[in-house]
């Protein structure tokens, strides 16, 4: 039987998000409909992601959990990065898998459903580079801050990630279609483009790098914000740092993931930088930007990680003064070289190191919103919070924001910034800004 309504959960980063707006488009393309709720819906597309050992084996649960009460289930495509690693593997694992579908062949998807209905189950992991983009139908609704992805893949072949396995190489895609697909996005209600990828400054088109393609979009009337993610250390250069003291829509934050702060541990990550150059690179940037918010990730618990290379890391986050950052317990992925390195972490360990890094990185953090206290800057307003009246935004600097308005999301507003907490400030409105 054909489906007739859908339901997409996406996990893992921003890029899976993004691919499963333009699924939905797609199936929204051919007649189905979102589904409230997803045991309900006749498809549902588990849009998966591989970055750590978890986030795999919760998507085969999810996939058991859709079967109903009454023994029936929606028809299972398994999307994404998961499904990439596994192809027809995934199928072995879960008999409840119709499709498999990786990141860079889910425009097939509605051919496959049709494949299904025939009694096939199709896999399609294809990593031809840029062709699902031509057969997405244009953009029409976007959230006041919409994704739009510009660059995927990576090259860099950390020795502890997988992503180069499950997005493929490192692709840009073509400025043109970029800029066609960011009108559609502000025609549609966009007042912030985050563009992503990878190794989102990586991208290139021709002579033209990213600080190109970001002084290209501040051109356009109607996108008041810019931001991009994530980054790498070695692909930030002088052009891009200088648009962040120059370009007024660009907006002062930057996630820089560093790794470690120890050079031993980030040979061995092959990394291609060392803490001294990433310290560098944000004096640079704080020169242009002085008050840049940097966020980062890191990684504890790597093979051979001694107690030293540990203090290294703290104090590379005392050196920075992170406003945010993720952290992460080392995860050997399969078929990495790190996988297959001696001297492995034991669990407790890593609890350990996990722990006292996210105090560190939490105070830090606090610090920073702290700092803001007292600030009058501009909240974009994105949607409703938990209480009567208020609705939550951004700050320039990413924090979330609650506040008391009657504005609309996609307003932005004028606020000073009353109250911090770890996570989010509180904002009074003062007027709303002439738009
Ligand atoms: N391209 C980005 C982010 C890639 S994945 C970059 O280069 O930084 C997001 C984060 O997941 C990484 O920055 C890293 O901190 C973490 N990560 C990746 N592989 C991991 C693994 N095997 N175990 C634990 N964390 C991992
Ligand atoms: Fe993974 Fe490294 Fe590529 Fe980032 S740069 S996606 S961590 S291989
Ligand atoms: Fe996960 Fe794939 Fe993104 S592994 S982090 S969904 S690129």
């Amino acid at each position: 039987m054909t489906p007739k309504t859908f339901k997409i959960k996406s996990f893992g980063c921003q890029m899976n998000v993004y691919d499963g707006e333009r699924m939905a488009e797609l199936l929204g393309q051919q007649g189905m409909v979102a589904a409230p709720d997803g045991n309900d819906a006749d498809l549902v597309v588990l849009n998966t992601c591989h970055i750590r050992e978890k986030a795999a084996e919760k998507a085969y649960s999810d996939v058991g959990r859709l079967k109903r009460d009454d023994g029936s289930r929606p028809l299972i495509a398994l999307a994404g990065c998961v499904a990439q690693a596994e192809g027809a593997e995934a199928r072995r694992r879960s008999a409840m898998i119709d499709i498999v579908v990786g990141p860079q062949a889910y425009h097939r998807l509605p051919e496959m459903i049709a494949e299904t209905t025939r009694g096939a189950r199709p896999v399609d992991t294809d990593l031809a580079p840029l062709t699902k983009f031509d057969a997405f139908p244009q953009r029409r609704r976007a959230n006041p801050s919409a994704f739009l992805t510009v660059q995927e893949g990576c090259d860099k072949f950390c020795t502890y990630c997988v992503v180069p396995y499950t997005r493929g190489a490192e692709i840009s895609r073509p400025s043109a279609d970029i800029l066609a697909e960011a009108e559609a996005l502000v025609d549609g209600g966009a007042r912030e483009i985050v563009l992503l990828g990878q190794n989102v400054n990586a991208w290139r088109d021709g002579e033209h790098g990213l600080a190109d393609l970001i002084r290209a979009l501040a051109a356009m009337s109607g996108l008041e914000r810019i931001r991009y993610t994530t980054s790498h250390p070695v692909n930030m250069s002088d052009e891009l740092i200088a648009a962040h003291g120059e370009v007024d829509k660009l907006m002062p934050y930057l996630h820089l993931p560093v790794q470690s702060g120890s050079n031993r541990i980030l040979k061995a990550m092959n990394r291609s930088h060392t803490a001294e150059s990433y310290l560098a690179t944000i004096a640079k940037m704080r020169a242009a930007r002085p008050d840049i918010a940097i966020s980062g990730d890191f990684i504890v618990g790597f093979p051979g990680e001694s107690d030293e290379d540990f203090e290294a890391t703290l104090r590379i986050v005392d050196e920075v003064g992170y406003a945010s950052a993720y952290s992460f317990k080392y995860s050997p992925r399969p078929g990495t070289p790190a996988a297959a390195m001696e001297d492995q972490i034991a669990p407790a360990i890593m609890h350990d190191r996990l722990q006292r890094l996210q105090e560190r990185i939490n105070a830090h953090q606090l610090a920073f919103n702290q700092s803001k206290v007292g600030a009058d800057t501009q909240v974009l307003i994105e949607r409703k919070g938990k209480h009567e009246g208020q609705m939550v935004g951004r700050s320039p600097w990413l924090q979330s924001v609650h506040l008391e308005t009657d504005a609309a999301p996609g307003e932005i507003v004028d606020v000073t910034l009353i109250a911090a907490g770890p996570n989010s400030m509180t904002g009074a409105v003062r007027a709303k800004a002439a738009a």
